[in-house]
C-alpha cells in the first residue's frame, strides 16, 4: 500500500481520470475526499470505494467557488485529520476555439476552472500541508496542451501552460527541502467523458490539432498509475516536473 494513512483530495473525481485516481488511491490505502460539481457521480464513486473496503467521502462542489473550496479542504481535515495529497484534476475544454474566435465567456470559464480553481485549492491545501511535519504533495493534471501550441484551443492551451508554470512555482518555493512537492501530469488523448463536451469544434482549431497527427488513446487507469507514482514516496525526489503520458504522441 503506497498511500497508507494519507488523505487525498481529488477534484473532478466523478468521471474519467479523477474517478480512476480516486479509486486507485483508495486501493492503495488513502482516505479519499472525492470532489466533483456533479454530486450524483461523486457520491457514486465514494460509495464504490466504500463498498470495496476503502475510505472515502464525496463532496459536491465547484472548484471556481471559494466557499466550496473551503468546504473541500475542511472536509479533509475534519473527517480524516489531515490533507496529504491534492490532485487538481477537474478541467474543461474549449471546442478548440482559436484566439480569433474565443468569446470572453469561454476564456473566463476555462481559465477559472483550469487555472484559478487549482491555484485557490493549492493555496488552501498548502496552508494545511505547511503545518504538517510530513508536508504534502500537489499534483496538477495539465495536458500535452500545456507543453505544445495545439491539442486545444487558445484558452485551454493557455490555461494548461499556466498550470504548469504554477506547478513549478509551488515546487520551487515550497518544495526546496522536499516538504511540499508539486508536479504536473501532461496526458495526451485519454478515453474519458471530456470528448462529449466538444460539441461545435472550431474548423481552424481542428486543422491545427490534426497537424499533430493521430493521437494514441489511453485509458484513465493508465494516468491514475502516473498520479500514484507522483503521490507516493516513490517519487520523493521528483519536484517541479511535468510527466508526459501520451503513448508517444508528442515524441514523433
Ligand atoms: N481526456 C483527455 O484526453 C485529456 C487529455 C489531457 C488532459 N486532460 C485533463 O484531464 C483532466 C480530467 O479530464 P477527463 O478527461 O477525465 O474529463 P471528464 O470530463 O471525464 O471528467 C472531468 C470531471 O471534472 C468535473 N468538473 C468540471 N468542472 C468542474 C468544476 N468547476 N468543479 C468541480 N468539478 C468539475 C466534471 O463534472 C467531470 O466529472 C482535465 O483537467 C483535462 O483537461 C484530459
Amino acid at each position: 500500500m503506497k498511500l497508507s494513512g494519507k488523505t487525498a483530495l481529488v477534484t473532478g473525481a466523478g468521471s474519467g481520470m479523477g474517478r480512476a485516481i480516486a479509486k486507485l488511491f483508495a486501493e492503495e490505502g488513502a482516505r479519499v475526499v472525492a470532489v466533483d460539481m456533479n454530486g450524483d457521480s461523486v457520491e457514486a464513486v465514494a460509495s464504490e470505494i466504500k463498498a470495496s473496503g476503502g475510505e472515502a467521502v464525496g463532496v459536491a462542489g465547484n472548484v471556481t467557488k471559494q466557499e466550496d473550496i473551503d468546504t473541500m479542504v475542511e472536509t479533509a481535515t475534519s473527517t480524516f485529520g489531515s490533507l496529504d495529497v491534492l490532485v487538481n484534476n477537474a478541467g474543461i475544454m474549449d471546442n478548440f476555439l482559436t484566439v480569433g474566435e474565443v468569446t470572453d465567456e469561454v476564456w473566463d470559464r476555462v481559465i477559472a476552472v483550469n487555472l484559478t480553481g487549482p491555484m485557490k485549492l493549492a493555496r488552501a491545501a498548502i496552508n494545511v500541508m505547511d503545518k504538517q511535519d510530513s508536508g504534502g504533495v500537489i499534483i496538477n493534471n495539465a495536458s500535452v496542451g500545456g507543453l505544445f501550441g495545439t491539442r486545444g484551443g487558445a484558452s485551454y492551451v493557455a490555461s494548461k501552460h499556466a498550470l504548469i508554470g504554477l506547478t513549478k512555482n509551488i515546487a520551487a518555493t515550497y518544495g526546496t527541502f522536499n516538504k511540499i512537492r508539486a508536479n504536473a501530469i501532461a496526458p495526451g488523448g485519454v478515453n474519458t467523458n471530456i470528448g462529449a463536451t466538444i460539441t461545435a469544434p472550431s474548423e481552424l482549431g481542428m486543422r491545427a490539432i490534426q497537424g499533430a497527427g493521430e493521437a494514441p488513446i489511453g485509458e484513465p487507469e493508465q494516468i491514475a498509475k502516473v498520479a500514484l507514482f507522483l503521490a507516493s514516496d516513490d517519487s520523493s525526489f521528483v519536484n517541479g516536473d511535468v510527466l508526459k503520458a501520451d503513448g508517444g504522441w508528442t515524441a514523433r
